[in-house]
């Protein structure tokens, strides 16, 4: 019996249903990895196992390798998470994709402070190079691709910058550009991504546009953007974001699409509480809708074959998925390709079918 037959028969029993012979990674191998995020807790599963076996090339843990768990305090470090999730990436030869080095969430307090003071831009910068070397350090050659900086950029307002970041409250824009230096002093092979969410959304768009430029033109070491596929039913429209693959295509930067869901919802970040009471029946047209909306969004990446190096789930199976709790604590939803039971949806056949 061959890998995939063997890894078929084994999911067959482990659910006691039959799964169609299609591998996700194997229809996108010759394209770029696929893959999704994890952590080590959900790898000890053998259902996740056995998908991990089939269906991706990559992975990403979705918080073990952020500051305030490798580092939670100065020179405190906490690889257990990360060290599992990268041994089990080795062992299914799966690529590993780092996130993240620099945030304005999820980062401890004492990155900011210097001896119980606010620090100077001197101490956060020290600070944040010891950080990246000891963690890009510590996974050189097994992690290929970093999210160096998420989020730096403001969603409105007057500044292209998230202004009531810590790290831009002391450090000014500069951070950014540090930190993509000493991610590449630190791995010099390592692919460094700035990645960031709604940046189909024309204003915000423009903003992450022109700062990856001045960035370029400094010659920082940057290769890519990562577009958080945060996504709906709803949006982006097809024409936003050919738009917006197009411009960012233009800086000659690779993209890939990470932290990937099509939520059922509209994007509600400053509207939660209209909707809170809004409940939508998960039945066979809406998942129909949603496979739609997914064949849409990869027959769009198919447009940019030499751009798209990459796409990340965010999650594997609807039985977990950060979209039942934000922005409505409790409000289930459904925007990944498995369903709750690790079967296959409209939306897996969807995405498959994109690739004919
Ligand atoms: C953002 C972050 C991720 C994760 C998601 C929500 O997009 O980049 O690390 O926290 O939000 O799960």
């Amino acid at each position: 019996m061959n890998k995939q037959l063997c890894v078929l028969a084994s999911l067959s029993f482990t659910f006691n249903f039959i799964v169609s012979a299609q591998s996700l990674s194997g229809v996108f191998a010759k394209k770029y990895p696929i893959g999704a995020a994890v952590n080590s807790f959900m790898l000890k599963d053998s259902s996740i196992d056995s998908l991990f076996r089939l269906h991706f090339s990559s992975l990403t843990p979705d918080n073990e390798m952020k500051p305030e768990v490798t580092e939670p305090q100065e020179g405190t470090f906490h690889w257990k998470g990360a060290d599992a999730i990268v041994a089990f990436a080795q062992k299914n030869h799966l690529k590993v994709r780092g996130h993240c080095l620099v945030w304005h969430q999820q980062t401890p307090e004492w990155f900011f402070l210097d001896k119980g003071k606010k620090a100077s831009k001197k101490v956060l910068l020290q600070h944040m190079k010891e950080h990246i070397f000891a963690e890009v350090g510590r996974y050189k050659g097994k992690v290929y691709a970093w999210d160096v900086v998420n989020e730096a950029v403001s969603d409105n307002g007057k500044s292209i910058y998230r202004t009531e970041s810590p790290w831009y409250q002391i450090a000014g824009k500069n951070y950014i550009a540090q930190a993509f230096r000493y991610a590449h002093q630190a791995d010099p092979k390592a692919v460094l991504f700035y990645n960031d969410y709604n940046v189909f959304m024309p204003e915000k768009r423009m903003r992450v546009y022109f700062m990856l430029k001045e960035l370029l033109k400094e010659g920082v070491p940057m290769q890519g953007i990562g577009i958080q596929g945060h996504w709906s039913l709803y949006r982006p429209t097809e024409k936003e974001l050919r738009e917006t693959l197009r411009l960012f295509a233009s800086l000659g930067l690779k993209i890939q699409i990470t932290e990937m869901d099509v939520s059922l919802y509209h994007w509600e970040k400053n509207e939660r509480t209209m909707r809170t009471g809004e409940q939508i029946v998960w039945n066979d047209s809406i998942a129909k809708v949603q496979a739609d909306r997914y064949a849409m969004f990869f027959h769009m990446f198919n447009e940019f074959p030499k751009v798209i190096s990459g796409v990340t789930f965010w999650g594997v199976a609807d039985n977990r998925t950060w979209l039942d709790h934000y922005p409505v604590e409790g409000r289930k939803n459904y925007p990944l390709l498995f369903d709750t039971l690790y079967r296959e949806k409209p939306a897996f056949h969807a995405v498959i079918e994109s690739q004919r």
